[in-house]
């Protein structure tokens, strides 16, 4: 592993919020070979760290963000999330999906709502919820719109604000902005900043953008392409509040990001 800058190691348990510990995964194919997705890949995320994790498609992010909400076993190694090994998914982890996974048979609201409904959260409860949070996501005037009739920016911060409405400690998100165009990506992501910088949940946060990763966490992770290995661990010491906007234009951002774009091209070329 190429490590550049390692993070500082948690000091105790209560700072650990995920550990990956030599997890290896491999899935079956209907072709009857399985396919080594990760092989013996180990990690820290103190409390409160936003880390990116990037690398080839197929590298085996998601199944890494799969282990932590518990949807995957891995067939080695070990998943620890909030001081427990993860075997189901938990309350406490909020998981946002590549695709915005609305229910278009409810309103904006009503999706934002519908955690707070299965843990039978009373109604005045999450109505207050609900409209606090669609306020924080910009879209107060349009809680009682359907899934169709929302931009796919709109959409996707109907997601957020649903992933956020639980009140998770532990932020794991799937490409969350992969499906916007530019602009309004820059805006969510510096809205979503804002919104994490108040309360700093830790976020195990996966994109293919580089710039994205860079300009929004504390730490980025590249893996190396089939078998998913780390490849570089990679601190991203840029002052916060940041502005994912101005922040492009900044020497050190460029110096950070050409060093990840080199640990991406160096994974490729290592599997
Ligand atoms: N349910 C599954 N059954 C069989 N193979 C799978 C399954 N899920 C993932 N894989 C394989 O595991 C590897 C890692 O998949 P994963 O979805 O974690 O990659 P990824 O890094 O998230 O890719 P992308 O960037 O394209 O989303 C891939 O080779 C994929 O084919
Ligand atoms: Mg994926």
């Amino acid at each position: 592993m190429d490590v550049i800058l390692s993070e500082a190691a948690p000091r105790t348990d209560l700072d650990l919020a995920i550990r990956v510990e030599r997890v290896s995964h491999a899935f079956q194919t209907p072709a009857g070979t399985p396919v080594l997705a990760l092989d013996d890949v180990s990690f820290d995320v103190p409390r409160g760290q936003f880390l990116a994790l990037v690398g080839a498609s197929g590298c085996g992010k998601t199944t890494i963000l799969n282990m932590a909400a518990g949807l995957v076993q891995p067939v080695a190694g070990t998943v620890v999330v909030n001081g427990a090994r993860v075997t189901r998914p938990s309350r406490r982890t909020g998981y946002m999906f590549a695709r915005d996974g609305l229910l278009p048979w409810r309103s904006a609201r009503r999706n934002i709502e519908v955690g707070l409904e299965l843990r039978g959260v009373p109604v005045s409860e999450r109505r207050a919820t609900g409209s606090r949070l669609l306020d924080l996501v910009g879209l107060k005037a349009f809680g009682s719109s359907y899934p169709w009739q929302l931009s796919q920016g709109m959409r996707q911060r109907v997601a957020l604000a649903r992933t956020l409405a639980i009140d998770p400690d532990t932020l794991l998100m799937d490409e969350p902005f992969a499906a916007l165009d530019a602009q309004t990506k820059l805006m969510l992501q510096t809205e979503f900043l804002r919104i994490w910088e108040r309360d700093r949940k830790t976020v195990l946060f996966v994109t293919h953008d580089l710039a994205e990763a860079v300009a929004l966490a504390d730490r980025v992770i590249v893996l190396t392409c089939r078998p998913g290995r780390i490849q570089a661990d990679i601190a991203i010491d840029l002052p916060r509040p940041r502005d994912p906007e101005r922040i492009r234009f900044d020497h050190h951002y460029l110096r950070l990001s050409e060093r990840v774009w080199q640990a991406l091209k160096a994974g490729e070329a290592a599997s």
